[in-house]
């Protein structure tokens, strides 16, 4: 088949790059689309089964710190788009190992920079490389306030700092070396498929288990929280509309301290498995805080509202019951994922 595109992305089997994989594959069969994931802890390959047998997609593994097998992957495929997802995701594991995180994140992203500015010789017709960051880059909010795309950088984590970083060589690459670019910083997204070490998760992972429910310092940080499925739709968005060397913000209009979230969180966990009222709350313990925890993020997303006509379409207390009632109905892989079980799908359903 001629396809129209060829679209690499990388991170694919995360819990944000599987949602923008089953997407792409399903919305544009007339491009070839390679998912590129090392399969840390993080990657999961079941969360695509939707799509595996999907003639448009291809699943490869690798690390995007390894330049000579990057090399290869970009002569085969000669893509004309890149959407950057790979990375060490979880600030909690930036703080035990910031190295793995500047290896990933700034080398990773930097090698994926060098092989596009190759490959495309400066004939940039068509193409374009999109790197996924965060809002954390901004740093910490006080009781008022939003971050905007001009917004000065100040990042406070050993996460945050790494996707900082990638961000100054991304907008680097098009300001020395013309190379087609575009960013988006999004807020905290949730939804199906996310690993259980993030907030919402975990918690839902602990109340099925009558485990504690550890909420960091007074649990009054504010997060603006995102369903997934609105994140990817904007990425799609800006793929295809946005404008090579711009910036985009992400978020939900939706923030919440931490508190209050996992007080819904017990609500409808207890009613949905009928649980006696306020038995999850009782599960709440107040931990020692996360060492330079940011105060409060929040988006101002009205410039792809205004100019690429995204908002999100999920209202949150919709997102939080479908996302409470897909981690309770999806059992069995809550249960392969924190057991490591999952870890042997890609042996069996690649390496057979
Ligand atoms: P995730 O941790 O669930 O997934 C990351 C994926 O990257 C995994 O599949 C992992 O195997 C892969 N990966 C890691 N290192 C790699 C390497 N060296 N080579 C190839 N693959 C590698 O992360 P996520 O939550 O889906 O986040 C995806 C991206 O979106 C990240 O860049 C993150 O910074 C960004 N982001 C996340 C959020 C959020 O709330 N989760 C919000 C804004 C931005
Ligand atoms: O803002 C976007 C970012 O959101 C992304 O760039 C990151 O990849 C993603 O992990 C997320 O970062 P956070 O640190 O905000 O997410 P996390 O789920 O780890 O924590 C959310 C909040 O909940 C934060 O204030 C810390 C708190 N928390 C977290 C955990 C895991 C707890 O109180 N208890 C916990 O056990």
């Amino acid at each position: 088949m001629n396809y129209k595109k060829h679209i690499l992305i990388t991170g694919g089997a995360g819990f944000i790059g599987s949602h923008l994989t089953i997407l792409l594959v399903k919305k544009y069969p007339q491009y070839s689309i390679i998912n590129l994931d090392k399969l840390t802890y993080a990657g999961n390959l079941e969360n695509l089964k939707p799509i595996e047998n999907k003639p448009n997609y291809q699943f490869i593994k690798g690390d995007i710190c390894d330049n000579e097998f990057l090399e290869g992957l970009f002569e085969k495929y000669q893509f004309d788009g890149i959407f950057h997802l790979a990375a060490e995701s979880h600030v909690d594991r930036s703080i035990d190992s910031p190295n793995e995180f500047a290896f990933a994140n700034v080398i990773g992203t930097l090698n994926l920079l060098n092989q596009c500015r190759k490959y495309w010789k400066e004939n940039y017709v068509d193409k374009l490389f999109y790197h996924i960051s965060t809002d954390e880059v901004y740093g910490s909010l006080g009781d008022t306030g939003l971050f905007t795309e001009t917004t000065p950088y100040d990042p406070r984590s050993p996460y945050s700092a790494s996707k900082a970083s990638s961000d100054h060589f991304v907008r680097a690459f098009f300001h020395t070396y013309g190379l087609p670019v575009v960013i988006s910083n999004c807020s905290n997204n949730y939804g199906p498929l996310q690993f259980p070490e993030k907030l919402i998760p975990l918690m839902i992972n602990n109340l099925l288990k009558n485990k504690q429910l550890p909420v960091y310092g007074d649990g009054k940080n504010v997060r603006d929280w995102l369903y997934v499925g609105d994140h990817v739709e904007a990425m799609d968005v800006i793929f295809h509309n946005g404008i090579a060397g711009e910036t985009y913000n992400i978020g939900g209009d939706n923030e919440m301290q931490n508190i209050e979230l996992v007080h819904l969180l017990c609500d409808l966990t207890d009613g949905l498995l009928n649980r006696e009222k306020g038995h999850g709350r009782k599960l709440i313990k107040f931990v020692k805080d996360r060492p330079g925890h940011d105060r409060r993020y929040a988006i101002d997303a009205s410039k792809i509202k205004n100019e690429l006509n995204w908002h999100p379409k999920t209202n949150s207390s919709e997102g939080f019951r479908k996302t409470v009632e897909w981690y309770l109905n999806n059992q069995e892989w809550l249960k392969k994922v924190t057991s490591g079980q999952y870890r042997d799908y890609y042996q069996r359903f690649y390496e057979a």
